[in-house]
């Protein structure tokens, strides 16, 4: 299927690589870039069409490479620049993208820039980072804390001041009020797109200008105990500040400098902020990350409404986009259970808006419990107990029965699910009705199918644990009915007016089989009918 009017990004299916767990090729027990090549057959047999690979640049790895101590290399633990051209090169030649992680709101505390800014008060790069002087009582400048726990300010005794941290204190956040700070990551972007990747997904693209008076945060009244300290603040002042738009629409121009590029940007936010990226006439990020399907409550009426509120806030002409799964929350098969986790990935890869899977998801990777002395992970270590640990869903790829899932021939950096034995990529190509048939069977029908990536969407009104929605492309309409629950339900002629071909179900077993006037929809499935 071809369609003139629409770029790759909207009309692919993209996939996002850990590249520490995909696969190793050297023996260290951490995946590294040769390991992805020698995978992109795999990826073609999935049927994706682009990937995008957390942070491959050398960092201390205090936060697995969100902690960045160069932005133009290839961390040797990754490999080399080298390896990554080749890698760009293969994969273009399979027909897929490669999108790379831009972590501009901080860099590693040693990053040259830091070590510069840090020497002394009047160095020229002490601006390009936030230093605050102490309060009178020698406490940090406001009350914001980090997100990994504790406050957001670090104290740096040779220069007498604070400097802020919205993360670890080994990720000092730059000052992107500071335009030679913004000019030397447009120069950054600049680099890889040269090198031909296909775009960015930017890292905490919210969080990237700070009030400017520096104001406390307000206390947030709704805070549940159990939940992480830092939310017991609205962080009213440290993220979302209106100026953002312009950062957002200054990274795209930089983006449209090149051809064919996307600006994805990650935003944790209500809709109704998180659309405002798309920036003011879609000037802004082309794919602004909707992640309400991590947290949504799994049930047909809580996902109908989001769906509608979604479709309500996007602006004209915006693209959507849905994520079911990334490296900071629990996996999909945790979330929903295995069962619903077939309903999920119907739902995903038939929803309006470009879909993005997480590595193993496919195969219905588990979040594999972590005993205590082997969590790496350094949100789970500053805030143990309360169940914020990433560790769990980044564990190496599960591709066959052998020592360490074919991952690793040393030990792995994280253990791996106990199931890999059984639940691997080589024994579940081999089941016909395995989750991982099932995705290809999804991707492939989505690619064949216009209704599926060009189609409007409506929902159909429905009750209890039945999710159902048509989209329609030029005259022709799809049905989909997902049934959230375990029990069968009975589908009458208030959803499906018209008979229809049954095009696939989450079962995998009725395929080309027509239904008349309703139809019975089994616990836990999910069907595509094409209406006649
Ligand atoms: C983003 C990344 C997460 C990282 C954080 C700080 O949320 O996805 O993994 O820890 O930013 O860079």
């Amino acid at each position: 299927m071809k369609h003139a009017a629409i770029s790759w990004w909207q009309e692919g299916i993209l996939y996002q690589i850990y590249p520490r767990s995909f696969q190793d090729s050297n023996g260290d027990g951490i995946g590294d870039i040769s390991g992805i090549i020698s995978r992109l057959p795999y990826l073609r047999y999935l049927g994706i069409d682009a990937i995008w690979l957390s942070p491959i640049f050398p960092s201390p790895m205090a936060d697995f490479g969100y902690d960045i101590s160069n932005y133009l290399g290839v961390d040797p633990i990754f490999g080399t620049l080298d390896d990554f051209d080749t890698l760009v090169a293969a994969a273009h030649a399979s027909n897929l993208k490669v999108i790379l992680d831009l972590v501009p709101n901080h860099t590693s505390d040693q990053h040259p820039w830091f070590i510069e800014s840090r020497s002394s008060r009047d160095n020229p790069k002490r601006d390009w980072y936030l230093w605050r002087e102490p309060r009178a009582d020698g406490t940090a400048p406001n009350n914001w804390m980090s997100e990994f726990g504790g406050s957001a300010w670090s104290y740096d005794a040779g220069a007498t001041q604070y400097y802020y941290h919205a993360f670890l204190r080994e990720q000092s956040d730059l000052n992107w009020r500071n335009p030679a700070v913004r000019q030397a990551i447009y120069d950054v972007m600049r680099f890889w797109l040269q090198r031909g990747i296909d775009g960015f997904r930017v890292d905490v693209l919210w969080h990237l200008i700070k009030d400017s008076e520096f104001r406390d945060n307000p206390p947030n009244s709704n805070f549940l105990p159990g939940r992480p300290p830092h939310e017991a603040l609205l962080p009213l002042y440290s993220t979302d500040r209106p100026e953002m738009l312009d950062v957002v629409t200054e990274m795209r121009r930089v983006v449209d400098e090149f051809s064919d590029r996307v600006l994805i940007g990650e935003i944790y936010l209500p809709v109704d902020r998180l659309v405002a990226y798309y920036g003011k006439d879609l000037s802004g990020a082309h794919l602004p990350f909707n992640f309400a399907l991590l947290s949504v409550p799994w049930n047909a009426r809580a996902i109908a409404m989001l769906i509608d509120d979604y479709e309500r806030a996007l602006p004209a002409a915006a693209w959507p986009n849905w994520v079911l799964g990334n490296h900071d929350r629990p996996r999909v098969a945790s979330r929903v259970g295995h069962a619903q986790a077939r309903v999920a990935a119907m739902l995903l890869l038939t929803l309006r808006g470009t879909p993005t899977l997480y590595y193993g998801d496919e195969i219905g990777m588990q979040q594999v419990a972590i005993a205590q002395d082997q969590v790496r992970d350094p949100f789970e270590k500053n805030v143990p107990g309360i169940g914020v640990g990433r560790d769990g869903c980044r564990t190496p790829m599960q591709w066959n029965g052998e020592a360490h899932g074919g991952f690793t021939t040393g030990e792995p950096w994280l253990p791996l699910a106990d199931d890999y034995a059984c639940e691997n990529v080589a024994s579940l190509s081999a089941d016909t009705r395995s989750v991982l048939n099932l995705y290809r069977a999804l991707i492939e029908l989505r690619k064949a199918t216009p209704e599926l990536v060009t189609g409007s969407y409506a929902p159909v009104a429905a009750t209890g644990d039945l999710l159902a929605y048509r989209r329609e492309y030029e005259g022709n309409t799809l049905l989909i009915v997902l049934n959230l629950g375990a029990d069968p339900i009975s589908i009458g002629s208030d959803v499906m007016a018209f008979p229809g071909e049954i095009l696939l179900s989450t079962n995998l077993d009725l395929t080309g089989e027509t239904a008349c006037g309703g139809l019975d929809l089994g616990g836990n499935e999910g069907l595509i009918i094409r209406l006649r």
